[in-house]
């Protein structure tokens, strides 16, 4: 048993879909939820900016002392999990491997697609572990970087969204792909939407319940599960710039009020201070 928290991050309000299902499946387990919204996005970036910021914000959940870390971002968890579990004295769970799992059994037709930021399709992450699960099946990349500042800026039900969804997955219909990856944890959040772009034969698979699925199971394996607790945990969300819609938007995915318990952090390595050469 350990009550410590479990350390959640992302690039802005993506990983609140992980959480959302961390607080319906794992009642028990306290919540730190990073949230590096003074950066976001991280998907049109470089993996060596990516891996650079990850680090950053599992230094400082670590710091904070959390019993595991949950990769909420596939961005990150295509790019820089390796360096992520190097570096962190906690296990780690990712978005990318039990989702590419979930999507391998689920589809009929073995034609996948998977939808994500530049980062996440470029790294070809999704196509690697499928390969290995189901060599047969195909997987088709489609990018949809627009998707993540709608999503941050509310405007998932705005007829913006809808068009770039015509946009981004027209492509798909009339084909044999029968499942869809939601490969980016800010798409949940456009689901209804993508799910009327592309119609009831395609099947949309959101990481966030596998996720914590393989959550659950590391908190078995490893002896890291939370006491049943008297009173409510103590969940904390840090963000690292004051983002004016972060907390209603939270709000609105979790569906509580968590207000008072946000906090603007700073991730990043304090720097020398800037001494110049006087004329
Ligand atoms: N939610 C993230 C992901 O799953 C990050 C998106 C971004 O910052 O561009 O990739």
């Amino acid at each position: 048993m350990d009550e410590r928290p479990i350390g959640v991050f992302d690039s802005g309000i993506g990983g609140l879909t992980v959480v959302r299902e961390m607080l319906q499946r794992l009642p028990d387990e306290e919540i730190l939820y990073l949230g590096d919204t003074a950066r976001v996005p991280y998907g049109p970036r470089g993996a060596a900016t990516i891996t650079r910021f990850a680090l950053e914000l599992a230094r400082f959940l670590c710091h904070r002392d959390v019993k595991a870390l949950v990769v909420a971002c596939n961005s990150m968890s295509a790019c820089a999990v390796q360096a992520i579990r190097s570096a962190a004295p906690v296990p780690v769970v990712d978005v990318i491997d039990p989702t590419v799992r979930e999507a391998a059994g689920a589809s009929r037709s073995g034609e996948i697609a998977v939808i994500g930021t530049v980062a996440t399709i470029t790294s070809g992450v999704y196509e690697r572990l499928l390969a290995q699960l189901r060599p047969e099946a195909r997987l088709v990349g489609v990018p949809c970087p627009l998707f993540v500042p709608i999503a941050e800026e509310g405007l998932t039900h705005h007829p913006v969204a809808r068009l770039m969804a015509e946009e981004y997955l027209s492509g798909l219909r009339g084909t044999a792909v029968d499942t869809l990856i939601l490969g980016c944890t800010h798409y949940p959040l456009l689901k209804s939407v993508l799910a009327e772009t592309l119609g009831p034969a395609v099947a949309l698979i959101d990481s966030a319940e596998p996720t914590v699925r393989a959550l659950n199971h590391l908190l078995d394996r490893e002896g890291l599960r939370a006491p049943e607790r008297v009173r409510e945990p103590q969940h904390r969300f840090c963000v690292t710039d004051a983002s004016y819609k972060f907390m209603e938007i939270a709000n609105r995915i979790l569906g509580g009020d968590f207000s008072r318990c946000v906090e603007q952090v700073c991730v990043e390595h304090p720097v020398e201070p800037l001494t110049g050469r006087s004329a």
